[in-house]
């Protein structure tokens, strides 16, 4: 069978992808050592390290996923939200083979994602959505730092303490019952983070299962085109658009 190189991921997207794995990589190992900050016995000035380390790869990790998020309606046709969310004319029936094919010596090639894969990438688009934005309010309510920082600084001050002075582990720089009361408020916030952390890690390990599964199966150098931004597959696929690189 002749095979043809396609022209698939744009470099926004290969771009996106590259610095979203270094950031996730990175939020996680950090969050798994805040996580276990108790039983390895670091002190309140070393979480507190810690945790501003984790908000700050959390702001590169925030401005890039909402890149990624407009690029969906601006980018080549294989990053658009219309070849990645699952639906549309004909999807159904696409999955259902797309199934088939998992248990098929010659599964067919996809030059983007194939059906299955839209499901995973929008669940691992959805799951980064709640980290951030469950991150974004923690990073208010644990350090006081951006974009709500003053705000929970404000709450917890109130009546009787000066919000300018409200400083992370520090009890005698905030007022008891405000402080208990927001802390109130922050459950659900720590609770949805913790939560969506092990579900991003069943992700990324079905991802990982999947991507490496798919090049030894299928070959056109999925995983390369993650770099390069082409696949090599057989000539009769038909791309979909011209690329914009
Ligand atoms: C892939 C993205 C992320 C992952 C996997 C992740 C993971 C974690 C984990 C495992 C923890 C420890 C939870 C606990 O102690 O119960 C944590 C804590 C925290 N995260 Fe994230 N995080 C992510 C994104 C973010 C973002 C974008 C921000 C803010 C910009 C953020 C802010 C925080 C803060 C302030 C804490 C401390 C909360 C505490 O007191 O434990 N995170 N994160």
């Amino acid at each position: 069978m002749a095979l043809v190189e396609y022209r698939v991921w744009d470099r926004t997207t290969r771009l996106f992808h590259w610095l979203n794995f270094l950031c996730v990589l990175g939020l996680i190992c950090i969050g798994t050592v805040i996580l276990y900050a108790g039983d390895l016995a670091i002190p309140n000035d070393g979480k507190v390290a810690l945790k501003t380390l984790h908000v700050w790869v959390g702001y590169v990790f925030l401005i890039n996923l909402a890149w990624r998020l407009i690029w969906g309606f601006i980018g080549n046709s294989y990053a658009r939200w219309s070849s990645v969310l699952p639906g549309g004319e004909g999807y159904g029936a696409a999955l259902k083979s797309s199934i088939r094919e998992l248990f098929s010596r010659e599964p067919e090639p996809h030059i983007g994602h194939n059906p299955l894969g839209r499901i995973a990438v929008t669940l691992l688009l959805l799951a980064l959505l709640v980290q951030g934005v469950s991150g974004s309010i923690l990073a208010g309510t644990d350090v006081y730092m951006p974009p709500f920082g003053s705000y929970f600084a404000e709450w917890v001050a109130t009546p009787d303490k000066d919000p300018s002075l409200v400083r992370p582990y520090s009890p005698e720089t905030v007022n008891e019952a405000s402080y208990a009361e927001m802390r109130e408020f922050r459950s659900p916030v720590i609770a949805t983070h913790l939560n969506t952390y092990y579900v991003l890690l069943a992700l990324i390990l079905i991802h990982v299962i999947a991507v490496v599964t798919m090049e030894v199966r299928k070959g056109g150098n999925i995983i390369s085109a993650m770099f390069t931004g082409r696949k090599t597959l057989p000539q009769h696929l038909k791309p979909e658009t011209e690329i914009v690189d």
